[in-house]
């Protein structure tokens, strides 16, 4: 199956950053489809061989392991060419059809069109709409075309809604794929083996074994360059709108009727539609909004939040985010979700604890600790099943906590995927399996939607938290007040 990638935002830095490593990785194992190629289109004026150069430059960049010898980048830098395009202009939507559709033996394709053609719309999101519509207006939006949208989409739900219906005048919703790059990540393909490819653990999957989940997402990182990009952002949209709602819902789901990708997004849909909606009240109890100040973060001094640069000193925006709810249905009434993300927290770290019931009645002396599960998704990638075994004999006997330790990337070490490399491969396949659906998305942005409103309104701001901290105390004292402990405190 032949293909054409067309990445729109061709020399940003999701490009060179995340996509193009994660192609070179395709590439060199041997996963991308045969008569494949990649066009790169952007502003200014380059030569394909400019681009290859300037493509080999930003390798450099990224991680030594994603890093191509003379050789290999040779290799895959044949597949590589590039484009100038204005994008209000539509004369260039009619070059880049044409470049398509009568493709030359000179740039890569002697024997006609492609079978696939995915257009990576890696630009600014507020491009969106004129990019859909010029695609539209040109006859690029054929059935062999898929658009690949990258977050963030909207800002809140009316401006998704406008993306949403910009991309429908041109794209059905099987041709438009949005990435949640959390849902490419291997650990998230292992929790749904791990629930509908084993028998053990669906008995036990709800409220009567489980007492409560925990959802964090942290990261030791600040916000580096994109203060700007950052500031008109903040936490909730970044991270807890798309990535920890989409990991909630592949916790909370129903099992699917089959592998289907709409089976899949339709349960993913009940969940969200069965979070509890906020009120003024709740996200003044269950929401705690936090903006990291200057601290020690792994060994190292940083600066805070308001000394980053491109971030207005007055700024009010939370990096860091801890909250409570819940999916109200039969399976989970009553069982706390907790969410949390942030921004120079102590480490890169994250992870799903599925904390179970404790057992109703103990004939050990002392405490005994429940049975949890951990599902980890970086920096490692496996599961830990903790359980209490003997320890000792005849009279010193006492219970001790064990765990089963899974290690993912000791198990299948050949076989790890990133997760751009997943979804990308997936996109060319046109495997819409791990790609969010618009009405998911919408109804994401409904659920936070109180939360900004709030915020917005209220004089009082994020509360502070030291660099290389938990951050504020208040989300301790938001799980404590249910009896429960986030997890490196238990
Ligand atoms: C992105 C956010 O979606 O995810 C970033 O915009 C964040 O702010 C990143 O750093 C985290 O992704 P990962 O895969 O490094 O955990």
């Amino acid at each position: 199956m032949s293909f054409d990638l067309i990445l729109f935002g061709g020399t940003g830095d999701l490009t060179w950053r995340k996509l193009m490593p994660a192609l070179f990785q395709a590439w060199r194992h041997g996963q991308l489809p045969p008569g494949g190629r990649i066009l790169a289109v952007a502003r200014d004026d380059r030569t394909h061989e400019a681009y290859r150069d300037f493509i080999r430059e930003r390798f450099t960049e990224v991680d030594s392991a994603k890093r191509p010898s003379d050789e290999e980048f040779a290799g895959f830098a044949r597949l590589l060419f590039y484009r100038r395009m204005d994008l209000s202009q539509p004369e260039h939507y009619a070059g880049l059809k044409h470049w398509v559709e009568a493709p030359s033996a000179d740039e890569g394709r002697a024997d006609g069109p492609a079978d696939t053609v995915v257009l990576f719309l890696a630009t600014s999101p507020h491009l969106f709409p004129e990019i859909c519509a010029q695609l539209g207006a040109t006859g690029l939006n054929g059935p062999r075309v898929r658009v690949v949208l990258e977050k963030p989409l909207g800002h809140d739900l009316a401006s998704a809604r406008e993306i949403n219906r910009a991309v429908r005048a041109a794209f059905t919703e099987e041709q438009a794929l949005r990435i949640d790059h959390y849902l490419g990540k291997p650990a998230v393909q292992n929790l749904m083996a791990l629930r509908f490819g084993n028998a053990l653990f669906e008995p036990l999957w709800r409220r009567e074994s489980i007492s409560h989940i925990e959802i964090t997402i942290a990261e030791s990182l600040g916000v580096g360059t994109r203060g700007d990009f950052y500031d008109r952002t903040g936490a909730l949209r970044d991270m807890i709108q798309n990535h920890a709602l989409q990991l909630l819902t592949m916790i909370a789901m129903e099992p699917p009727s089959s592998s289907d990708a709409d089976a899949i997004r339709d349960e993913k849909l009940k969940v969200l539609k069965s979070l509890r909606p906020f009120t003024a009240a709740s996200v003044e109890r269950d929401v705690v909004r936090g903006q990291y100040r200057a601290g020690t973060v792994q060994g190292q001094g940083v600066v805070g939040y308001l000394d980053e640069a491109k971030v207005p000193a007055d700024s009010r925006c939370e990096t860091f985010v801890a909250l409570r709810t819940g999916v109200e249905n039969w399976r989970w009434a009553g069982v706390p979700f907790y969410l949390r993300t942030g921004k120079r927290l102590p480490g890169r770290d994250a992870q799903i604890v599925v904390h179970f019931r404790a057992v109703p009645h103990s004939i050990f002396p002392g405490p005994a600790r429940a049975n949890k599960l951990v599902i980890k998704l970086q920096p490692e990638d496996g599961l830990e099943l903790h359980l209490m075994a003997a320890k000792g004999s005849g009279t010193h006997e006492r219970l001790s906590p064990v765990r089963l330790d899974l290690d993912f990337d000791k198990a299948f070490p050949s076989e790890r995927v990133g997760a751009y490399e997943k979804l990308l491969l997936d996109a060319i396949a046109g495997r819409l399996n791990l790609f969010v659906r618009s009405d998911e998305q919408e109804q994401a942005w409904q659920w936070v939607e109180p939360v900004l409103r709030h915020w917005e309104a209220d004089s009082e701001g994020p509360r502070a938290y030291a660099a290389g901290t938990w951050g504020p105390p208040a989300s301790s004292a938001m799980v404590a007040r249910d009896g429960n402990a986030w997890d490196e405190e238990a």
